[in-house]
C-alpha cells in the first residue's frame, strides 16, 4: 500500500479543496488537508498589497509558526478598463463582508460606460516544501458580461465569460470550470511538480 503524505492547503474553503482533489490522479502521493484539519484554527490576515504577497504570507505563516510544509493560493480578478481592479481586493471590493452580490454590482457599475470589458482571473500558489519556496501561476482570460447568468460557482462567476465560450463560469459544472480555470491551471502545475519532487 502507498503511504500518503499530508500536505496542508492554507485554506478552509471546501470548494477549493474539492477542486484540487478532483484534479489529482489516483496514484498521487499526497493527501491534501485544510488548515483546520491540521489543527490550525486562526484566520490568517491577508494584509499583502499584491496577490503574490498574500499567497506567500499565508504559506509562510504556517511554516514559520508551526514548521509544516504547506501551500496557499490567492486569486484576483483583474479588469483592464478600470486599472486592474478589483485585483488583490477582489473579495472585499464593495466592503469587508466579502459579499459577492455587492462586489458584482460595484464591478458592473464601474464598467457601465466602458467599451473594453476584458478581464482575467489570476491565481498564484506559494508552496513551502523542505525549506524551499516554489511559485505557480494560472490565469484565464475572458469578458465581464453586462448582467449575471448562471447559479453555479461563486464570487464573480456569474459575470465572467471565459474566452472561447458563450457561457459564464456560473453556467459550467465544476469539472468543466476547473479544466480551464485560473485555479485549475495553477493546481495542475502544483500537482505535476509534487508528482516529480524528490521527497527523500
Ligand atoms: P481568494 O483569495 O482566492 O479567496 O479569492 C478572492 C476573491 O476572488 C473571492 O472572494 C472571489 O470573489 C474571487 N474569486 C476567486 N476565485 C474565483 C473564481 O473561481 N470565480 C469567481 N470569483 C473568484
Amino acid at each position: 500500500m502507498v503511504m500518503l503524505r499530508n500536505m496542508i492547503f492554507a485554506t478552509d474553503n471546501s470548494n477549493k479543496v474539492n477542486e484540487i482533489n478532483g484534479l489529482m490522479s489516483e496514484n498521487f502521493s499526497f493527501r491534501i488537508i485544510t488548515k483546520t484539519e491540521a489543527g490550525i484554527l486562526e484566520q490568517i490576515e491577508e494584509t499583502g498589497t499584491t496577490i503574490l504577497e498574500n499567497a506567500k504570507l499565508k504559506a509562510n505563516y504556517i511554516t514559520e509558526k508551526y514548521g509544516f510544509d504547506c501551500f496557499s493560493e490567492d486569486t484576483g480578478l483583474i479588469v483592464d478598463a478600470i486599472g486592474g481592479e478589483p485585483g488583490v481586493y477582489s473579495a472585499r471590493y464593495a466592503g469587508r463582508d466579502n459579499d459577492s452580490e455587492k462586489n458584482i454590482e460595484l464591478l458592473l457599475k464601474r464598467l457601465e460606460n466602458k467599451a473594453d470589458r476584458s478581464a482575467k482571473f489570476l491565481t498564484i500558489i506559494a508552496l513551502n516544501i523542505k525549506k524551499n519556496q516554489f511559485i505557480f501561476e494560472g490565469e484565464v482570460k475572458g469578458t465581464i458580461i453586462k448582467s449575471k447568468r448562471g447559479d453555479k460557482g461563486f464570487g464573480y462567476d456569474p459575470v465572467f465569460q471565459p474566452d472561447g465560450f458563450d457561457i459564464t463560469f456560473a453556467e459550467m459544472d465544476t469539472d468543466s470550470k476547473s479544466k480551464i480555470s485560473h485555479r485549475g491551471r495553477a493546481f495542475n502545475k502544483l500537482i505535476e511538480f509534487l508528482n516529480t519532487y524528490n521527497l527523500d
